[in-house]
């Protein structure tokens, strides 16, 4: 485990012929993080017997990083189900002002109090049916890392984009607008996920060599602005109909460094197999 390769956590556990040695100042290992998000699934009572259910399927998997990513009702049932287990709980979405009239908003003070240690930004059904916009997961984005949450920031290109061939384009854009002003040191804390918008529900998985791709331009995006110390160790996970049965080839990949599961996640059994990819 003290090679020199720069690819997340173990990879001796995968196959040790494959290290890559990648370019860059820090040898620091990335840890994948493996995330649910439940979108506006679930009640405090089954969201309690998801919990019950699936800490015992991944006891003493620590290998990567688990996080859980209720809606906001769910947190306090949730984050007391999985206080004191290696189980990371965050919220999908925060509102960028601390506090104030913003009917309908949660703040991340709210959600911190409740248990939040993450927050999900910029999630694509945010960004579609809410009017997301980069300035806008830009500005939650500031909010997040003022107050110490770990910001998983979604980008990913839709349909259209793909086909008409605008996919670096858009994924460039979606990154310097949603990390303007952000300094290195800050952005140390932050995670991306990758997640295809045509992808998203639809059964239709990036192959891993789509995705890998994705998170090159993306990578490279981030070194462009931040520098390639923060580019080497940022976190960039692929979402979009991840299943057991392709997270292996997925997240495996070199450049994938965890995944951000919706449908296959809503199952304790199926969310515990991805973990145990
Ligand atoms: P999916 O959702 O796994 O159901 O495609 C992923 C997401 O929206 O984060």
């Amino acid at each position: 485990m003290e090679g020199n390769s720069c690819a997340r956590g173990h990879p001796d556990e995968r196959n040790p012929s494959t290290k890559i040695e990648i370019e860059g100042p820090t040898n620091m290992p990335r840890k994948a993080l493996i995330a649910a998000n439940w979108k506006m699934f679930k009640t405090p009572a089954e969201a309690e017997a998801f919990v019950d259910a699936f800490l015992p399927l991944v006891a003493g998997h620590t290998r990567d990083e688990i996080a859980l990513f209720p809606s906001p009702v769910l947190l306090p049932a949730v984050a007391a189900a999985c206080s004191g287990s290696h189980v990371a709980v965050g919220a999908q979405n925060i509102y960028f002002a601390e506090e104030g009239a913003f009917t309908g908003e949660t703040s991340v003070l709210q959600l911190k109090a409740v248990g939040a240690t993450h927050t999900l930004i910029g999630h694509s059904e945010r960004r579609q049916y809410f009017g997301e916009s980069d300035a806008i997961v830009n500005k939650k984005l500031h909010t997040a890392l003022k107050h110490g949450i770990v910001p998983v920031v979604c980008i990913g290109e839709v349909l259209e984009e793909r086909e008409a061939g605008k996919t670096a384009g858009v994924l460039k854009t979606q990154v310097t607008g949603g990390f303007a002003g952000i300094t290195p040191a800050a952005a140390a804390a932050i995670v991306i996920a990758y997640e295809p918008v045509w992808a998203i529900g639809t059964g239709k998985t990036a192959t891993p060599e789509i995705a890998a791709d994705a998170h090159r331009i993306i990578r490279a995006e981030v070194a462009a602005l931040l520098g390639a110390e923060v580019a080497a160790t940022m976190r960039i996970l692929y979402g979009g109909s991840v299943k057991p049965d392709n997270a292996t080839a997925l997240i495996s990949q070199e450049e994938i460094d965890g995944a951000l599961v919706g449908g296959a996640s809503l199952r304790p059994d199926s969310f515990a197999a991805i973990v145990k990819y």
